[in-house]
């Protein structure tokens, strides 16, 4: 990977060398993706390549907002969260520096930044708050730096940081094929929100961060999970297939394919040593409220990552009946509902 690390300099001069400023600041929004086809497994652990090709729709309700300005008094990064700054020693620290590197090597600069990121949703609890993070970083620190990205190269910045980022620079619905060790992949959009504005019920089943994160579990599953091969072996089929029942909007297609590419996700979790187990008791009752709302007609499925809460993707219109369902499972703390959002975006103001 190419660094070009962060310096002060004394001539107070940022960004491409050929123009000088003192400060190159500008805001990103994007909005966290669910995957309807599971990505879980890298082809190259180092420049983070799928092993398995996903599907995702982009959840409007739900936004990371991230300002990045690059400035040539800096001594070092300086990187805050949810307005608390960030130990520079911590892993999610270096992984935004390495984000940043990559983009400093591309604008010739070794200017240092400033980063202040606010998500309105919680953060590390199952709800792709990296992916939003990691789409809004490189769409505000390429625009910072006066870069035009086109969306695959920014998807590609974003992927090296987190696979699920690349999707968040698109809108709708969108796919990040697998790759092969050393291919820098891009996700890329399959439709847009107009296409099928499918909505998308979050019950949150637990407030706090998950347990063990996604490449540490990753590794663990690929390394010790008995089903991770059948797993790996039928992930494309099942891309072929939701994109099929996406582009056809055939719902009954989508949702089989989806709650099986979810639990198949999750049995490798579940047989991975040591155990991978997101689930609490009200994720599980609200697996079986969606049951009895699929048994009595609804258009309705459900999908989960590394974390409790259970995302339950509703046909157009029906997100409010849900959302009202959901509310009165036990163990639900709140019930929030989003329309398919748009795609990564620099925005000023961003309200
Ligand atoms: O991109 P990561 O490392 O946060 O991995 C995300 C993995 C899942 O959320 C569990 C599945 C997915 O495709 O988003």
């Amino acid at each position: 990977m190419l660094r070009a690390q962060c310096l002060r300099h004394p001539l107070e001069e940022c960004g491409p060398v050929n123009r000088s400023a003192k400060q190159l600041s500008q805001t990103a929004v994007a909005h966290p993706n669910i995957a309807l086809i599971k990505y879980w497994g890298k082809a190259d652990a180092e420049l983070n390549v799928p092993a398995v090709p996903s599907i995702s729709i982009t959840l409007d309700a739900l936004a990371t907002t991230t300002s990045v300005s690059f400035d040539a008094r800096l001594e070092t990064d300086s990187i805050s969260l949810n307005g608390l700054e960030l130990d520079a020693d911590s892993k999610q620290a270096q992984r935004i520096r390495d984000c940043l590197d990559q983009l400093r090597v591309l604008a010739a600069t070794t200017c240092c930044a400033r980063v202040q990121s606010h998500n309105d949703f919680p953060t590390g609890a199952g709800l792709a708050s990296s992916a939003s993070g990691f789409a809004a970083l490189v769409v505000a620190a390429a625009a910072a730096l006066e870069l035009e990205l086109s969306a695959a190269d920014a998807s590609r910045l974003a992927r090296a940081a987190s696979a699920s980022a690349a999707r968040s620079l698109y809108g709708g619905f969108a796919e990040l094929p697998a790759g092969q060790p050393g291919e820098d992949v891009a996700a890329k959009a399959i439709a847009g929100v107009e296409h099928w504005p499918l909505e998308v019920v979050i019950a949150i089943c637990a407030e706090g961060p998950k347990t063990t994160g996604s490449t540490q579990g990753m590794l663990d599953s690929a390394a010790t999970s008995p089903f991770y091969s059948a797993w790996i072996d039928t992930a494309t089929a099942d891309a072929d297939a939701a994109r099929a029942a996406i582009m056809g909007r055939d719902f009954p297609a989508l949702a089989a394919v989806a709650e099986s590419s979810c639990l198949k996700m999750h049995a490798v979790m579940h047989t991975t040593r040591p155990a991978l187990i997101y689930w609490n008791a009200a994720t599980v009752a609200t697996l079986e409220r969606i049951r009895s709302l699929q048994q009595a007609g609804m258009d309705v499925f459900f999908t989960m990552d590394a974390g409790p809460q259970v995302k339950a993707v509703c046909g157009p219109g029906h997100g409010a009946e849900v959302q009202a369902a959901l509310a009165t499972v036990p163990g639900v703390h709140r019930v929030l509902h989003s329309g398919l959002g748009g795609p990564a975006r620099t925005c000023d103001p961003c309200s």
